[in-house]
């Protein structure tokens, strides 16, 4: 289809590929597996309010959590913090449990959430490869789910997730930690079979691929809704990461009061917009945001815009399942774009710019 195709050349892809992302994105389900076995030994202290804490690669597992767990019923207070402090927590600090998330343990907003945490007597657990997290929780006599290093945080969502939500399973209903073992289980074997897809169909058979061309040299916008939501951030943030272009998310009913507006603008920089609808299945949905995503095309393609509507891969499974398998798409759409915009995926150098700088002081 098209000549000299990069994705479809394994040699010219991993040249650029340099550092081998391709081989941690194959291994996700494996990383998932691995992450739950890690969690099933951790002890929980009873708790009403649950925080956590963490930034970027490692904080979308939080958000994956609160998704997935508010759809099952979990009916306790859930936040993701993102910053240096945590929220009022009034009188129930020692009924709020605080886990503190950081790939490398060296993350400065989650290790001052942790201290914070500490000093208003939260109880806490760390999960993280080590850095200066493992070596604090140590000291300070923290539950640490230990996860292997060495490899890019946003590679890790299997090793982040897995075990944060087995560690959690205790505090649940029996039905409720029955129907996620089911589920958990399903979600691997899901994303057993598709990570052969994804990694080496040919692009005419490739959604991934597919999806990476239309998004080539343009600025995607993604919208997510409920359970879209977190991974609506996920793919951008993916794009932004791995194939080092601009990319944008935004949520449903939410930007139907605000963003909106925004379609009007006449530009030719509008053209370069693609606006990437993630949907669950009809079923799923609120019928009012049924209507609503099939509004949004209607306005963006009246105005000329380009619209991908995106489904999870089997619509008839479980929600981790969909969860898992529409952002794991998304990592794939990201690599590829990588490949297509001729940059290894892996290297992540102005983040590690502003983490540097502010080192210095
Ligand atoms: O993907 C990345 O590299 C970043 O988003 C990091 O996850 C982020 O900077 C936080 O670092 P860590 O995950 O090590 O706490």
């Amino acid at each position: 289809m098209h000549a000299n195709n990069v994705l479809d050349d394994p040699s010219r892809a991993l040249a650029i590929d340099r550092s081998r992302m391709r081989d941690l994105l194959e291994g996700f389900p494996h990383h998932l597996e691995g992450g739950w076995g890690l969690g099933e030994d951790v002890e929980i202290p009873p708790f009403e309010r649950l925080l956590i804490c963490g930034m970027g690669g490692s904080a979308i597992g939080g958000d994956f959590l609160r998704a997935y767990l508010q759809q099952k019923g979990f009916h306790k207070p859930l936040e993701v913090v993102r910053g240096y402090r945590l929220p009022p927590l009034g009188d129930a600090a020692e009924r709020t449990l605080v886990y503190a998330l950081s790939y490398s343990g060296n993350t400065e907003e989650t290790l001052a959430c942790f201290e914070d945490a500490g000093r208003r007597g939260c109880p806490r657990i760390a999960i993280t490869s080590g850095g200066r997290l493992a070596q604090l929780a140590h000291q300070q006599k923290v539950p640490v789910i230990e996860i292997p290093g060495g490899m890019p945080p946003r590679t890790a969502l299997g090793y982040l997730l897995a075990p944060l939500l087995r560690s959690l399973l205790p505090a649940l209903r029996r039905s409720q930690r029955e129907a996620i073992e089911r589920e958990f289980a399903e979600t691997v074997g899901t994303l057993r079979s598709l990570s052969p897809l994804y990694a080496e169909e040919p692009e005419a058979e490739n959604p991934a691929k597919r999806q990476a061309r239309a998004l080539f040299q343009k600025i995607p916008i993604i919208y997510g809704s409920a359970i879209t939501e977190p991974i609506a951030r996920r793919w951008k943030c993916q794009i932004n990461e791995n194939a080092k272009q601009p990319a944008y998310w935004d949520v449903l009913p939410e930007l139907h009061h605000n963003e909106i507006v925004g379609w009007e603008w006449e530009s030719p920089l509008a053209e370069r917009f693609v606006y990437v609808l993630l949907r669950d299945p009809e079923t799923e949905e609120h019928p009012q945001i049924q209507r609503r995503f099939r509004i949004t095309r209607a306005l963006l393609e009246e105005r000329g815009r380009t619209v991908l509507e995106v489904r999870p891969p089997d619509e008839t499974q479980g929600l981790l399942a969909r969860l898992l398998s529409l952002s794991y798409l998304g990592d794939w759409v990201s690599y590829y774009l990588a490949l297509l915009n001729g940059v290894d995926p892996t290297p992540v150098e102005l983040i590690e710019a502003m983490k540097r700088r502010l080192a210095e002081g």
